[in-house]
């Protein structure tokens, strides 16, 4: 069973509502949000406001995966604008745990994310406090990028980690996801995958969903 997060990276921002809910009622579990700041990556996108608007539109969980620098600042800002998790990348947190712990105490999910060439030891002292780790399996800036194949061995290596400390924590990917490469992604341990243009690059939606969750 995987659970399949729509990114709205790629989706229409002059209706984003029907966008939503158009994945909502294609089957989605998860509405996956981009939150880029022009600094951390060379693009930029959506900030709480989107999120506070988004917030009453669907019933599913808001992820919100902060490619920014200096996440601890916006933590509160997300959080009460409805985020459900927050994902911070290890590479723009000096103190991994306190922000880990900071994202917590607002009563939300806390994933950390990992670029494609960031190695997964930096986890060791904080994969048990996770609900979710994201492997970036593309450079984070873009949609619609090609899937690194090298990472579905780090896939593979993180799924025998939380095994090996007996954890339930959740493994996201993002990047390059679609229905030609989620089964290897899935047996490799993927238990979130994240899908913008293969979802939202497709005038059928629910097709789209349906294809990517039977090919797994
Ligand atoms: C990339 C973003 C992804 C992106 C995925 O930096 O984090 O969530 O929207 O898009 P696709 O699925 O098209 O690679
Ligand atoms: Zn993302």
């Amino acid at each position: 069973m995987v659970y399949i997060a729509p990114s709205i990276l790629s989706a229409d921002f002059s209706k984003l509502k029907e966008e939503i809910e158009d994945v909502e009622h294609g089957g989605a579990d998860w509405i996956h949000i981009d939150v880029m700041d022009g600094h951390f990556v060379p693009n930029i996108t959506i900030g709480p406001l989107i999120v506070r608007a988004v917030r009453p539109v669907t019933q599913l969980p808001l992820d919100v995966h902060l490619m920014i620098e200096n996440p601890d600042s916006y933590i509160d800002e997300f959080a009460e604008a409805g985020a459900d998790l927050i994902s911070v990348h290890a590479e723009a947190c000096t103190h991994l745990h306190r922000t880990i712990q900071h994202i917590k105490a607002k009563g939300v999910k806390a994933g950390v994310v990992l670029n494609p060439h960031s190695p997964l030891h930096v986890l060791d002292y904080v994969l048990k406090d996770l609900d979710y780790v994201l492997l970036m399996t593309v450079n984070p800036g873009f949609g619609g990028q090609v899937f690194i194949p090298e990472m579905l061995a780090k896939i593979e290596a993180l799924s025998d980690m939380i095994k090996a400390e007996g954890l339930s924590v959740l493994i996201q990917i993002d990047g390059g996801v679609n229905a030609g490469n989620a089964k290897a992604c899935m047996e490799a341990g993927a238990n979130v995958l994240v899908a913008g243009s293969a979802v939202y690059g497709f005038p059928d939606r629910k097709k789209a969903i349906r294809d990517i969750r039977d090919a797994t």
